[in-house]
């Protein structure tokens, strides 16, 4: 290992949280994944694995506890906008109130926590942005990131960064959902058959 950053990963099953497991090996630093299910990533050592829900405050103080981190990436979360319409409650569990777990144990242990987030959080119509601008979310979705974002932003507690993606692409691992690549490749596959 080529430093003393020890990064917790949250949604390292998902896209992007591969993506991010992929560089922390590459970079050789210590790291320590966790997502719901059990590893559905090959390319993640299971060594370096855990499960861990997030909505659960005990199992989160756990990770922390063993692995004493100095950083907390969330990249967990539920992203399929239907779905969130569909089930508002798990939405906020989730995407709200598991974020206040993080940010909770992350003052308690002085950890930095680095929150993913979403263009959504705009309504589109003045775009392109500055981060300062006025949010105004049109989802369930995009108010439950606004909801999280708001959670670090009014805390006394300031060692967080928010990254405000937009659309997150390409080809990973036993996905749970499928990506504007993985639909046009299909698309292709299916003309070209
Ligand atoms: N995808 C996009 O286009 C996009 C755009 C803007 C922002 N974002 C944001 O970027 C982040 C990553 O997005 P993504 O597309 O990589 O997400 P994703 O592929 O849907 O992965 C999300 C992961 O969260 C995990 N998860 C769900 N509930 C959990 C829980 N209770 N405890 C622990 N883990 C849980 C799931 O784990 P299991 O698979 O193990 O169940 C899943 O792998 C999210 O915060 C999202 O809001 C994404």
């Amino acid at each position: 290992m080529v430093s003393d950053t020890r990064i917790l990963i949250t949604g390292s099953n998902g896209l992007l949280g591969q993506k991010i497991v992929m560089q922390l090996l590459r970079k050789r630093l210590d790291f320590l994944a966790t997502s719901l299910g059990s590893n559905r990533n090959p390319d993640c050592p299971s060594d370096r694995y855990v499960s861990m829900d997030i909505t659960n405050k005990e199992d989160i103080e756990k990770c922390v506890d063993v692995f004493q981190p100095t950083c907390i990436i969330n990249t967990a979360a539920m992203t399929n906008v239907d779905e969130c319409e569909d089930k508002v409650e798990l939405c906020h569990q989730i995407n709200v109130e598991a974020v206040h777990n993080l940010l909770e144990i992350s003052a308690e242990n002085n950890i930095q926590l680095i929150h993913l987030s979403t263009d959504f959080v705009f309504d589109g119509l003045n775009g392109p942005y500055k981060e300062t601008d006025e949010k105004n979310p049109l989802s369930v979705y995009a108010k439950s990131k606004v909801d999280s974002e708001e959670l670090l932003e009014k805390s006394d507690y300031k060692n967080w960064a928010i990254l405000r993606t937009i659309i997150v692409f390409g080809q990973g691992n036993n996905l749970s959902r499928s990506n504007i690549v993985l639909w046009a490749r299909e698309a292709l596959k299916k003309e070209t058959n």
